[in-house]
């Protein structure tokens, strides 16, 4: 999709569609007017969830869809978002090309035109993604992943040239991660995951190196290896450098690359196993974090690191009850293999804490503890960095990727203690507090560098179409992040 803006008024610019976003009883008058010159003058006047397509003849726009958006106070910046699959599905029900945009509310509205054009761009580029890649094409299909609109406009007299690039930027970041998020572990293993951010680390200018067995081996990083036993594709560890050596706050963002989670010897049950494909999504949404932030040249330096191995059981497997000596040096009771993502993380978070960053943070779908915690509306976040994990918040609300802290009390640490080891990697048998006890996990590896946590178990796919995602992995995370990175640089500085 070829997205730009352009400065200009409504008329001049020529598309198969214009939408114009409108709030109850404020339609546009230039709308309005042309509403009774159809003769419909009472047709629509801007209700919730409301849509309407008229014909506009004689004019550069061949038709106007108008879109109902309720009280302008109840609106919130999702709303643009999720308007963006309802274009979608018009644009594509008639097979329109080429759509435009208006984001003028001549500063009548409680959001900014600036944050409601990255919204729309946003969301009509989140919506226009299909999840399909093996499927034939049929006859005159497009090669892609890319469905329906093929340029889009937002026309404004506002200056939201920036923001426009902005949203482009990171919805482009967030179809990437849901592409390459959804192959299967098949195709997307270990090393080939390595490939994958080879070549973007190469296209955006970014540092790459891979860290093989024999490396992992020679440097002890047994929880990585441990948990890869079973499986018969070699363990890596993937690290990115974005502005590398450069005086810059240094930020280490740490994401889960589970490949495939059978469980390990302590198997899950087979029903919906297959999803355990997208275990590595805390991986892929770093990548695609860092490739934002390349692209919109933020002030910061960025350490990535993707520790990425499947979780099989085998001959060769880790055992309930087997003892793995981590990278820092405390040992760890395997009590139940399927807790698999904080034995990686470990390591992966006391290797990055050497590097003494600003702050280490860490994406992952940890715990099927999430969903009951939170449903499918909202990350899981705790940590040790309460003014990062403010600014998460706030940057949550922004982005339609919402975090909810939890807390880290001491008494958790006491439940991740070994008997016959430092540590057992399961808080208790029956599950209790099991997204906390999993981060109190963590936290024996950060050391004293500040660190905040997200558990993205309860959001990394869509059962189904849903607002602006089909089904598949959301890539939820990647918008977050970046926009938390633009901000905490800036305070960082000032
Ligand atoms: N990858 C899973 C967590 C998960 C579950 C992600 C459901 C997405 C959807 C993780 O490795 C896991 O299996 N965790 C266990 C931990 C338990 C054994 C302490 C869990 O949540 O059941
Ligand atoms: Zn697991
Ligand atoms: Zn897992």
């Amino acid at each position: 999709m070829n997205v730009e803006f352009a400065k200009k008024d409504v008329g001049e610019v020529s598309s198969d569609m214009l939408v114009i976003p409108c709030f109850r009883g404020r339609v546009p008058k230039w709308v309005h007017e042309q509403l009774e010159e159809a003769g419909v003058g009472k047709d629509f006047s801007g209700e919730k969830g409301r849509l309407y397509l008229l014909p506009a003849r004689g004019r550069k726009y061949k038709r106007m869809l108008l879109l109902g958006f309720g009280r302008e106070k109840n609106v919130e910046l999702e709303d643009f978002r999720l308007s963006g699959a309802r274009i979608v599905r018009m644009a594509r029900g008639i097979k329109l090309a080429n759509v435009s945009v208006w984001v003028d509310f001549e500063g009548a509205n409680r959001h900014s035109e600036h944050d409601v054009a990255r919204a729309m761009v946003e969301g009509i580029m989140l919506a226009s993604l299909k999840l399909a890649p093996y499927k034939q094409k049929k006859k005159g299909e497009e090669e892609g992943n890319e469905t329906g609109i093929r340029r889009l406009t937002i026309i404004s007299k506002m200056d939201v040239g920036a923001e426009v690039t902005e949203g482009v930027i990171l919805a482009g970041a967030q179809n990437y991660a849901r592409v390459v998020d959804v192959e299967p572990a098949n195709f997307m293993t270990p090393r080939k995951l390595a490939e994958t951010a080879r070549k973007m680390a190469r296209e955006y200018g970014l540092k790459f190196r891979v860290m093989g067995r024999k490396d992992l081996e020679r440097m002890g990083m047994n929880g990585i290896l441990g948990v890869s036993y079973g499986s018969a594709q070699e363990p890596v560890m993937i690290e990115l450098k974005y502005n590398d050596g450069k005086k810059l706050p240094h930020v280490a963002l740490v994401g889960k690359g589970i490949t495939f989670d059978s469980g390990g010897i302590s198997i899950k049950p087979s029903k919906g196993m297959d999803a355990m494909k997208f275990d590595k999504t805390g991986a892929v949404v770093m990548l695609s974090v860092v490739r934002a932030a390349a692209e919109m040249k933020l002030p910061v330096r960025i350490t990535v690191l993707m520790p990425a191995t499947e979780n099989m059981p085998s001959g060769s497997a880790t055992k309930p009850g087997d003892v793995l000596k981590m990278y820092n040096g405390k040992s760890v009771e395997v009590l139940n293999t399927d807790a698999e993502g904080r034995l990686i993380l470990g390591d992966a978070l006391a290797y990055a804490a050497e590097k003494k960053p600003d702050l280490m943070v860490d994406a992952a779908t940890l715990t099927g503890a999430m969903i009951v915690v939170l449903g499918r509306h909202g990350i899981g976040m705790l940590g040790t960095d309460h003014g990062a994990m403010k600014l998460m918040y706030d940057c949550g609300l922004e982005t339609g990727e919402r975090v909810w802290e939890l807390p880290l009390w001491k008494e958790y640490s006491e439940m991740v203690k070994g008997d016959y080891a430092d540590l057992k990697n399961i808080g208790s048998e029956n599950g209790e507090a099991g997204t906390i006890t999993a981060a109190a996990f963590l936290k024996e590896f950060v050391g004293k560098t500040p660190w905040v946590h997200l558990d993205i178990a309860s959001v990394e796919k869509s059962d189904g179409d849903s607002g602006y995602f089909c089904k598949g992995p959301t890539g939820k995370g990647v918008r977050l992040l970046a926009t938390f990175l633009k901000e905490w640089s800036k305070n960082k500085k000032g």
